[in-house]
């Protein structure tokens, strides 16, 4: 993986400004979801399953790819409006990261100083660790609490992480990941996790509608690392659970469902294949798609609505001149 994210190894000690908690190991029941998922009449397996250490460095190449608009443009809209947001933000003291990945995406916030605590939170934990330990390193006067778990299940956070001035930050349109009932209950733990005082904030990114052929080449670059990151997940399984898939034996696919405003991935079995989950055997026949990932474009006044439900108060909402991405400011307390 030559050219994708630097990777090292943790020896040493551990930054004095670095604390790491661990969420309850969602292992024992991973196995229950590939089972759950593979053995329904549309086989589908968790988009979660996609982030070992390989799959989140093949995302990062991805946004690095010419097709893929969101992550650019996204960083565009921080840039363009930084001033803006940080006016927001300078009062808060505390940003809060779900799924954090490389933690790049949080600098631009933290330059700014009165942000004394970062927590991200990350299911790929050598990745959250690798990242974090730099970044404590660089920032010596940051705190920062790394919490190693799955972000779904999370409405709490360590008692370390103080109370005040939190800013929950949700970029990336990774809440396009969950369909509606989902991203609605996901947005009421972020409620939860911001609203500890009353000057809790949530800043959020989603991808909005567009032309079909835009967002369909955005799954489907050219260089076939969105392939590579598809398939991966099969791999990943393999590797790390009581499962034995042939991912050579899948094929690709995404495009735009318009009625239901999202992309979809696939993975379309090219022959007959086999595949173990534990005890369980079964075959897959030719032509079988495992759905892998949905992600929902909504427009703003959507959006609105959806996080209004789940107890949030608009602010603000920064976009791009395409209209292509958007960014919204919204209150918890
Ligand atoms: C990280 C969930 C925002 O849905 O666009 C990229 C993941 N999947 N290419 C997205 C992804 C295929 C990405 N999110």
């Amino acid at each position: 993986m030559e050219g994708l994210a630097a990777q090292h190894t943790l020896t040493g000690q551990t930054p004095a400004n670095l604390r790491i908690h661990h969420l309850p190991d969602a292992i024992d029941n991973d196995l229950a979801l590939v089972r759950e998922g593979l053995f329904s009449t549309q086989p589908w397996l968790h988009p979660r399953f996609f982030y070992d250490t390989r799959g989140s460095a093949l995302f990062d190449a991805i946004t690095g790819t010419p097709e893929y608009y969101p992550t650019r443009t996204e960083a565009a809209i921080f840039a363009r409006h930084l001033d803006d947001m940080l006016r927001w933000v300078a009062a808060r003291k505390v940003l809060i990261e779900p799924g954090s990945g490389s933690c790049e995406k949080a600098q631009a916030l933290l330059q700014d100083k009165k942000l004394t605590h970062y927590a991200p939170m990350e299911i790929s934990r050598e990745y959250l660790m690798d990242c974090c330990a730099r970044l404590a390193q660089q920032s010596p006067d940051l705190t920062i609490d790394a919490i190693c778990g799955d972000f779904v299940s999370c409405n709490a956070l360590p008692d370390t992480v103080p109370a005040e001035g939190r800013l929950v930050f949700f970029p990336g349109s990774t809440i396009g990941n969950f369909d509606p009932e989902h991203a609605r209950s996901l947005l009421e733990n972020f409620h939860s996790l911001a609203a500890t005082s009353s000057d809790g904030y949530l800043l959020i990114g989603t991808d909005l509608p567009k032309e079909r052929s835009v967002l369909e080449a955005a799954y489907n670059d050219s260089q076939g690392l969105t392939a590579r990151f598809n398939r991966n997940m099969l791999s990943h399984l393999n590797d790390r659970l009581d499962c034995e898939f042939v991912p050579e034996d899948y094929q690709h696919k995404a495009f735009y469902n318009d009625r239901l405003g999202r992309i979809e991935m696939h993975l379309v079995c090219q022959r007959d294949t086999p595949v173990r989950i534990g005890q369980e055997q079964t075959t897959l026949p030719a032509g079988q798609s495992i759905h892998t990932e949905n992600s929902y474009k909504y427009q703003p006044e959507a959006f609105r609505r959806l996080a209004s439900s789940a107890g949030f108060e608009p602010v603000d909402c920064w976009t791009d001149d395409n209209h292509w991405f958007a960014v919204h400011l919204l209150k918890a307390g």
